[in-house]
């Protein structure tokens, strides 16, 4: 009876308190835009990335979509966090923040238990433009961050010097950094050294190690691409431009199409039945192996049979690395890697432009017309079941 007056009441009364709601929240954007988004930055410590994007809509809009954004949240670390936890509460704990929750440790208090809201958020906004300086040569604490008013970066919005007559001292100050867009603002967090002090996945290395480093194109080039955009609403402040760098990090399907070149070289029958088929393949496209980082992602090359009087016949063979512990046990995933994992036992990865040919050979082809097609693809085993297989197309040949 009470419960039934209790939900007329509420019925009669939900639209006019959800309008308020709905009101409320409005008059809330409203304000938080333009001045009392300034008043909002957090002077003293790390800024929620909400905030930067009353007045950097755009770029928040691309950053949302990125890893970097769900570094923390994403359910596959959040699993593979959990079983670490079960292994060595320590190393859950203070490890694994670093690079993807690092606000947890580079902030002016500690938040290991992760309480404050922007901790979640992930590698945001303000712990990348707050980074005052890298050290790679300290693998535990590479970044130093000067966190508060000013924000550094390499885009000369604001000139060359810090704080000059066209910045928004309401928001905040701005710096000039050269290095912003050099890969050593990545190498911090994409080069991943457990505390057995393996490398566990070495993106900047390989980088460093290739044509790419030599010629002067850093990770910035080919992930954060200019993309259509305006840096900053028309409404604080008119844009001079109409491009962003993509801070969605991940490079397009487009540009990931056509990573691994692939040639058939030949494809012949040999005695007995038997068809061998040469296949080259080449890294055309990334600046660093293929796959690289965590040991979970390979690269398979699959090549296809079909012919008269044949059924369908497929071959798959994959190409990564394989990490080992102390007793000589593959480990698959990423807990185990970052934990455990005291060996790289190989690596088949491909790095930056070479070329490597690949031989399969089939048995019982009949004789006659034989059609063969060649493809490339990127997989990656997550830890949580339920996560989908990924499966990314990179290369294709026929003959
Ligand atoms: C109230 C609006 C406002 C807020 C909030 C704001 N910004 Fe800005 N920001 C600006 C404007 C305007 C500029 C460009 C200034 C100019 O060109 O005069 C700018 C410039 C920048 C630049 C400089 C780029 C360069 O190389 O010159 C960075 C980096 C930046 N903002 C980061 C941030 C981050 C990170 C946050 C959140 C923690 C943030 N901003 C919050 C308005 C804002
Ligand atoms: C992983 C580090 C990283 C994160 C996270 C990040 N940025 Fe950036 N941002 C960069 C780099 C690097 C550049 C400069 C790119 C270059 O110089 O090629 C940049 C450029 C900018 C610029 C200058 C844009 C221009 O066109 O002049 C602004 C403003 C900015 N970022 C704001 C933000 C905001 C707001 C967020 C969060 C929504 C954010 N950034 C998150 C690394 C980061
Ligand atoms: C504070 C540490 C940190 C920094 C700095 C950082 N990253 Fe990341 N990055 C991560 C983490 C952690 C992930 C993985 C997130 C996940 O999937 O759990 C990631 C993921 C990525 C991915 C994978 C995207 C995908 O779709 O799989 C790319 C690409 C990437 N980062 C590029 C960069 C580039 C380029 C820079 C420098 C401009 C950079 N990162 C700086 C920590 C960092
Ligand atoms: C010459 C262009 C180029 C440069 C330079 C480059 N990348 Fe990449 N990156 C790619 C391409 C293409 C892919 C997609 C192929 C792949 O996944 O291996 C990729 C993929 C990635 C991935 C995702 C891996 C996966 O398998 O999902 C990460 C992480 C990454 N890059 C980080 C970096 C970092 C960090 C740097 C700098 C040290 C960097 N990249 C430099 C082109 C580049
Ligand atoms: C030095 C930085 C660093 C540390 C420390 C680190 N990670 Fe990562 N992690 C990364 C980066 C960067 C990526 C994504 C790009 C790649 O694979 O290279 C990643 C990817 C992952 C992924 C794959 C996410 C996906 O969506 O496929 C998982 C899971 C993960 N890390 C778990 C952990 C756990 C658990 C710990 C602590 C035991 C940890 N990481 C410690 C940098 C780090």
């Amino acid at each position: 009876m009470r419960d039934n007056r209790y939900s007329g009441f509420l019925k009669s009364f939900a639209p006019t308190f959800i309008r308020l709601l709905l009101l409320s929240a409005t008059l809330v954007l409203i304000a938080a835009n333009g001045a009392s988004a300034a008043e909002e930055m957090n002077r003293a410590g790390y800024t929620s990335s909400t905030i930067c994007s009353y007045c950097h809509a755009d770029i928040y809009k691309s950053w949302e979509k990125s890893a970097h954004a769900r570094a923390y949240t994403n359910r596959t670390f959040q699993e593979s966090s959990r079983q670490a936890y079960m292994v060595s509460k320590v190393l859950a704990k203070n490890f694994c923040v670093k690079c993807h929750a690092p606000t947890a440790v580079y902030g002016p208090a500690l938040d290991l238990d992760v309480n404050l809201p922007v901790t979640r958020e992930g590698v945001g906004c303000d712990f990348c433009h707050t980074i005052e300086k890298v050290d790679l040569a300290d693998v535990h604490v590479p970044y130093k961050a000067d966190v508060g008013g000013q924000k550094n970066a390499s885009m000369r919005l604001l000139g060359p010097k810090p704080n000059p007559s066209g910045a928004n001292p309401a928001a905040h100050q701005a710096a000039y950094a050269a290095w912003f867009n050099k890969s050593e603002l990545c190498g911090g967090c994409h080069e991943m050294a457990n505390a057995n002090g393996l490398k566990v996945g070495e993106t900047y290395t390989e980088w460093k190690s290739s044509k790419y480093s030599a010629e002067g194109v850093q990770c910035q080039g080919c992930h954060m691409h200019a993309t259509p955009g305006t840096p900053y609403e028309s409404s604080v402040k008119k844009p001079a431009k109409t491009t962003i760098p993509n801070h969605s990090l991940s490079p397009e399907a487009s540009r990931l199409q056509g990573a691994v070149d692939l040639k058939l070289v030949s494809a012949a029958p040999l005695e007995k039945g038997a068809y061998q088929v040469d296949v080259a393949m080449t890294n055309v496209k990334a600046g660093h192996n293929i796959p690289t980082g965590s040991p979970v992602r390979t690269l398979a090359l699959e090549v296809t049979l079909q012919g008269d009087g044949m059924s369908r016949v497929v071959q798959v063979k994959t190409f990564g690395k394989r990490i080992i512990d102390k007793n000589g046990n593959w480990l698959v995933n990423d807990t185990d890697a970052q934990i455990n994992g005291t060996k790289l036992k190989f690596n088949t990865s491909l790095r930056p432009m070479e070329r490597r040919e690949v031989r399969f050979v089939f048995a019982n082809v009949p004789a006659g017309k034989v059609k063969v097609t060649a493809r490339a693809f990127l997989t990656r085993n997550p830890v949580v079941d339920t996560d989908e297989h990924v499966l990314i197309p990179l290369g294709e040949a026929a003959k």
